[in-house]
């Protein structure tokens, strides 16, 4: 089993269509239950559709209960973008920014760690390239994204020894619907799309019996 957060849009939605086709089974999630399920009803093989808030703990409790097996892999995609110069960023939406990228990783892994720490879990934790460099008015963002890794470096330190794995993923620019909620206005003619990200980011997932790709850096050219 294979759960995709924020597969209702993006590079998690093309997640969802890259592991549908080759049938594995799959459970996604997002908050936004319509698209999800136009996400569904596109996909080449059933999937089981668990809408969620992961900024909310027992929203996130609930959806794991709800799997009908420990997941073998978990990509975790949901996040949201916040940019502009410091003295124009909103607090509230400065608020749900950092909420929807550091909250939602926050209870996550800690489900996830309680459930299936002694299990053979690969959790893959989408950040950006702005949390591997300083961005001039993406400073809330590139702060929501260092927060992360910090995070995730440190539960790595806590499962030393467990068979369950984190695998870092530094996306750069993707042509989503990301940056029409961001607050920036930007071409993003050139930029990768969701699914040329979601072909590289599937191909690096890999692991052999004694080793695993870590850390995941996907630049646009
Ligand atoms: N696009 C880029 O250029 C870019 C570059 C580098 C990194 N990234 C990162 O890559 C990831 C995917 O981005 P994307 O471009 O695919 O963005 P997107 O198209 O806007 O998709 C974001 C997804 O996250 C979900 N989400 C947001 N907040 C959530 C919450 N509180 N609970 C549950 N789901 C939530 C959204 O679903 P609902 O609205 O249905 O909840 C949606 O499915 C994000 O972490 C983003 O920060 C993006």
């Amino acid at each position: 089993m294979i759960l995709i957060t924020g597969a209702s849009s993006g590079l998690g939605a093309a997640l969802a269509k890259l592991y549908s086709i080759d049938k594995h089974p799959l459970a996604i999630t997002g908050r936004n239950e319509r698209r999800l399920s136009q996400i569904s009803t596109s996909l080449s093989h059933p999937v089981t559709v668990l809408p969620c808030d992961l900024c909310d703990p027992q929203s996130v409790s609930n959806l794991l209960d709800d799997l009908d097996t420990p997941p073998s892999l978990v990509i975790h995609s949901a996040g949201s973008g916040y940019f502009g110069k410091i003295e124009d960023q909103d607090p509230s939406s400065i608020t749900d920014m950092l909420n929807n990228n550091i909250h939602s990783t926050i209870f996550l892994l800690r489900e996830l760690v309680q459930r299936y720490r002694d299990q053979a879990v690969t959790v893959a934790v989408v950040m950006s390239t702005a949390a591997q460099s300083a961005k001039a008015e993406e400073s809330t963002y590139c702060a929501a994204k260092w927060a992360v890794k910090g995070f995730i470096e440190s539960i790595r330190l806590e499962l030393k020894g467990s068979p369950m794995k984190i695998v870092a993923v530094y996306p750069g620019g993707m042509a989503t619907e990301f940056w029409a909620s961001s607050g920036k206005q930007l071409d993003t003619s050139n930029f990768m799309t969701a699914n040329e990200a979601a072909i590289m980011l599937k191909q690096a997932l890999v692991s052999t019996e004694h080793g695993f790709v870590s850390d995941i850096t996907i630049n646009r050219q």
